[in-house]
């Protein structure tokens, strides 16, 4: 019998609803005997429809974001070549080495906001000569009243010779942001001739090769701006779109496909996504062909659970949180998929085609100040096992997205919000975070096909009203014949059994990665580097219908071998 997806899903929620009612009455009323049920019924499905594809999973959602603010480029991937520190040519070498291992697909640089601050022609030529600037983020209270330190003034070390080799050394896309706010269309252009004009073509294509790369970095991803709807220039969607529209003309190409993300909205701000695309329509049609993708932003920032939308006010602590904090973070980063979902339908009515896709180039969680490693760390952050989940959380979303979402950096890659490394001198480590980019690298360049998760919700007192989130959720994807299923378990004490059903084929053999910790603070530090690492679980699942326990507060990744 053929059984169709809405059917299938519809039935499997009757039967789902109909078996957590029993349970809830066989709870309620300890002294009915429970017949229906031989054995007690699994509180939660997972169904694999192995047959319903949903679209490739682009490598780069797995993608990183490197801005030049506090310790993320000065003491986080530029040690410089003199230092005492392991580097290869100025770059910290214990980075790139733990970027290589988890397929790090691209890394934008320099911004952020320092973008539309930055001038390329600081960064290039001899290191020697290059000027000391203010940097973007100078004024932020960590570094303000310090010295001259490269977090607030700029010494330009760090350029795009230095960017270009440090995603070269990591296996990585460049992806770099251009600066609309405060230089001319110009320095744009010359940019790209600089990165990709053939050897020898140009005098820009010279000075390059007298940094030491004769060869072109044949950059194809290219930001016009960014946030331009606040730092990026505080323009409004139509400003921005005459802007974008005159950046994005006659860019010298050299043989190659260019793909300009366009600087897009922030959370929900769908007014933004309309002005932008009635804007560069009020050119025609054939405007909209230079946009490859949308930019969108997201953080999750207000923990204060409806108490204030104030940015400070709202944000919760990194280390030091009680549960509710946790569940709220979970509640923050799950609205994302609704406004992947918003910003979709509105770009839909500007691209009948749906070729222009979204670019979630900015996603993380955010917190107070006061977890940071060092006094310079603009931004830094402790990472904990909240993060780790919400990370899998995040990166599930865009598993389940591949129509819509063809790039994501998380922000940011080192000594920032939700970093997957830290370091300090000499001092360095992986966060959480990156063990979770290294489970579901798996997925990376898969065929994503639907998982519908049927689980009953957890219970949880959010100052003093009951309330509830989501026990588990994730995302699967085949390649060949091995299938990857992500699972996230929030709950903060409770392990969830499921019974896994493969529809369309069997399994022969698997594996279970865990990411788990009994502490929900658990972090690593430089004396414990790892104390949160993932560990295999025995577990040897064959046949259409597997079972497994998610352990709490977890993310697992289950590969399975299928015949
Ligand atoms: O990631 C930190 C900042 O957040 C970026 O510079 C900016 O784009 C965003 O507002």
């Amino acid at each position: 019998m053929t059984i169709t997806r809405r059917k299938f899903v519809r039935n499997s929620s009757l039967a789902l609803g109909a078996a957590l009612l029993a349970q809830k009455t066989a709870f309620a009323a300890p002294y009915f005997p429970t017949p229906h049920f031989a054995t007690p019924p699994f509180a939660a499905r997972i169904e694999v429809i192995l047959n319903e594809e949903l679209g490739t999973i682009s490598p780069n959602i797995y993608g990183h974001f490197a801005e030049n603010l506090g310790a993320v480029v000065y003491d986080g991937i530029w040690v410089g070549e003199n230092s005492k520190i392991a580097n290869v040519g100025g770059i910290r070498k214990s980075l790139v080495d733990a970027l290589q291992r988890i397929s790090s697909p691209v890394i934008r640089w320099p911004g952020g906001c320092f973008a539309d601050s930055y001038d390329w022609k600081d960064g290039v030529g001899p290191a020697a000569k290059r000027p000391r600037r203010t940097n973007f983020w100078a004024g932020e209270p960590l570094v303000r009243d310090q010295g001259n330190i490269p977090q607030k003034y700029d010494p330009n070390e760090f350029g795009t010779n230095e960017f270009a080799q440090f995603c070269k050394l990591a296996g990585s896309q460049p992806y770099f942001a251009a600066n609309v706010r405060s230089l001319p269309a110009t320095d744009f252009y010359r940019w790209v001739e600089y990165c990709n004009s053939p050897a020898g073509s140009t005098t820009l294509a010279d000075l390059r090769a007298a940094s030491g790369s004769k060869d072109p970095f044949n950059v194809r991803y290219w930001g016009i701006g960014n946030e331009s709807w606040g730092c990026g220039g505080e323009m409004t969607p139509g400003e921005y779109a005459t802007e974008y529209r005159r950046f994005a003309a006659w860019v010298p190409q050299y043989g190659m496909d260019l793909s300009f993300i366009a600087s897009g909205p922030n959370d929900a701000e769908y007014k933004w996504t309309r002005g932008f695309f009635e804007g560069m329509l009020q050119k025609g049609p054939n405007s909209l062909n230079s946009i490859w993708g949308l930019s969108m932003h997201y953080y999750s920032w207000n923990l204060s659970r409806g108490r204030t939308r104030d940015w400070n006010d709202g944000k919760g602590d990194a280390v030091k949180f009680e549960p509710v904090e946790w569940y709220e973070l979970m509640r923050e980063a799950d609205k994302l998929e609704s406004l992947i979902e918003g910003h979709w339908q509105v770009m839909n009515e500007f691209d009948a085609k749906r070729r222009i896709k979204l670019v979630v180039d900015e996603w993380g969680p955010w917190y107070k100040p006061g977890s940071e490693v060092a006094p310079t760390h603009i931004l830094g952050q402790m990472i904990t096992q909240r993060d780790a989940v919400m990370s899998g959380l995040t990166l599930d979303i865009f598993n389940r997205n591949p129509d819509k979402v063809t790039m994501a950096n998380c922000a940011q890659l080192i000594n920032c919000l939700n970093s997957l490394f830290l370091a300090n001198g000499d001092r360095f480590l992986t966060t959480p975070v990156y063990h979770v980019f290294q489970m579901y690298a798996a997925h990376q360049g898969a065929q994503a096909v639907r998982a519908e998760f049927l689980a009953p919700s957890i219970s949880y007192d959010r100052d003093g009203k009951p309330a509830t989130f989501w026990s588990l959720k994730g995302s699967a994807s085949l390649r060949g014949k091995d299938l990857a299923i992500t699972v996230v378990n929030p709950d903060v004490s409770q392990p969830h059994e499921a019974e896994i059903n493969l529809l369309g084929a069997e399994a022969a053999s698997g594996r279970a990665t865990v990411l788990a910790t009994t502490d929900i603070h658990a972090h690593n530090t430089f004396d414990a580097p790892e104390a949160v690492k993932p560990h295999a679980e025995a577990w040897s699942p064959t046949g259409r219908s597997i079972k497994y326990t998610f352990a709490p507060a977890s993310i697992t990744l289950l590969q399975l071998k299928l015949v």
